[in-house]
């Protein structure tokens, strides 16, 4: 029999799934023979499918596999969070093409284990790339850096952290922009916190929702756990300005609130690296006590190599350094007993371009590449539902900056795009600006037009 966990995620094994031989089907019979004859010999099952509830599929990887299995040659795959080249391709930076050929060419690379802490020129070079190479966190000694399996894992272990280490009690509430990642929620939740939403995106101006987040904020407790997103934010494209986040700065200083940043776009959002960076440097200036959740998942196109690190800054004191000492060596225990250490592959690439000059300005001038090519659509998508006069208003598509844009189409649109256009985005109306490109920007904008009059 198929199990419905099965059906529910195919690409996680199970023993009913694919006998990968001959000699494992004939296995799989004589073991059920033999159940069949010893009857209720055995234990009786204590996970049975009355205890274990099916879970829900995870939405986004349904929608890839409905778009896989779509046999038109019009599809187009807007929900990806992953970059696609101008033909929907996956994209091999060629920054990262040549430090895996040179690392590849390197006798003394092993495949030894690395330490629990990762890499550390990766680490070390993480840390600058996020802070700044003159941060007063690294001067004054207050920085610690793990290397995580990607940002999700970087996310895990701070979440980890804070539910374990925070000596408030109770254990302060973590408040999520909403809406956020959808992983946050599961994250959080699994290590324990109890979580809370700040208002984010304002669907009436399809921009920030400024007045609302810093009212909650203001509201929530002090010495709440706020995620912030550094730089482009998903699922809405949108990022304070420099001067809201000075008063968002503010007001958590005053309330004596712990930013958690996750960044997972750095560089991708504006194609320039220190720009992304700015809100987490303005606030390591300011002298937030703050973690980061690092990703170079988008920035590398390292998305399968799960490549990430997980830092933490102690606020400027006489202790911060004794602090950060006991905080890392916590951290390391915590990362010893989830993955014992992190895979070495996609750290050893980012690392040799991280290090190089060279290879780093060619980094740069990739992630110019993607990023322009993605400024490029928006601009695209704008001009064309413009020139159609669809209805509503579409400069947000332009003001919205990073992989994804908030379109403001409701959940009825997005099902007609995908039953009778084979579009598939999010059911938020969220589409990755990735996955268009100039062979079906018209097409999509066509379907857009026409979805929106049909249902206006
Ligand atoms: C906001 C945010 N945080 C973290 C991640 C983590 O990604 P990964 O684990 O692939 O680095 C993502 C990926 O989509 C994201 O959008």
């Amino acid at each position: 029999m198929t199990s419905s966990r099965q059906l529910q995620n195919p690409s996680i094994s199970t023993s009913s799934s694919s006998p990968s031989s001959s000699s494992s089907t004939a296995r799989d019979r004589l073991s059920s023979l033999s159940s069949h004859i010893m009857g209720s010999n055995g234990n009786p099952s204590v996970f049975t499918p009355a205890a274990v509830a099916a879970a829900p599929e995870d939405p986004l990887f349904g929608l890839m596999k409905a778009y896989r299995e779509d046999p038109s040659d019009k599809k187009v795959d807007l929900g990806i969070g992953a970059y696609r080249d101008n033909n929907a391709k996956p994209w091999i930076l060629p920054v990262v093409k040549k430090a895996d050929d040179a690392i590849h060419n390197d006798p003394s690379v092993n495949h030894e284990y690395l330490s629990i802490g990762g890499l550390a020129d990766f680490t070390s070079a993480a840390q600058k790339l996020i802070v700044g190479a003159d941060s007063p966190a690294i001067r004054e000694k207050r920085i610690c850096t793990l290397q995580t399996i990607s940002g999700t894992g970087a996310v895990h272990l701070g979440g980890l952290f804070l539910s374990k280490f925070h000596p408030a009690q109770p254990k302060p509430t973590i408040y999520l922009s909403n809406p956020t990642w959808a992983n946050h929620n599961q994250i959080f939740t699994n290590v324990g916190l109890t979580l809370a939403k700040y208002p984010y995106f304002s669907a009436k101006t399809k921009g920030l929702d400024f007045d609302g987040m810093i009212a909650a904020l203001r509201a929530a407790p002090a010495g709440s756990i706020i995620l912030l997103h550094a730089c482009a934010h998903n699922p809405t494209g949108v990022d304070p300005s420099q001067e809201q986040w000075k008063q968002i700065a503010a007001l958590m200083r005053e309330r004596r609130q712990f930013p958690f940043f996750d960044t997972a776009y750095q560089g991708f959002a504006s194609g320039d690296l220190v720009r992304d960076a700015w809100a987490i440097r303005y606030f390591v200036e300011q002298g937030f006590e703050l973690c980061v959740a690092q990703s170079f998942a988008k920035n590398f196109g390292l998305y399968g190599e799960r490549t990430g690190a997980f830092h933490f800054v102690s606020a400027p004191g006489a202790d911060a350094s004794t602090a950060i000492q006991h905080i890392a060596s916590q951290l390391a225990i915590l990362q010893r007993s989830e993955i014992s250490n992190p895979p070495a592959y996609g750290a050893r690439i980012a690392s040799k371009v991280l290090n190089d000059p060279v290879l780093f300005a060619e980094w740069e001038e990739d992630l110019r590449t993607m990023s322009g090519r993605i400024q490029e659509m928006r601009r695209g998508l704008r001009e064309r539902l413009e020139k159609r006069g669809t209805p509503g208003t579409w400069d947000h598509i332009t003001t919205q900056i990073g992989m994804f844009s908030f379109t403001g189409l409701n959940e009825n649109q997005v099902k007609i795009l995908r039953d009778k256009w084979h579009v598939y985005m999010t059911k938020n109306g969220r589409i990755s600006m990735a996955g268009l490109n100039t062979h079906n920007l018209d097409y999509f904008a066509e379907a857009v037009d026409s979805v929106v009059r049909e249902t206006s």
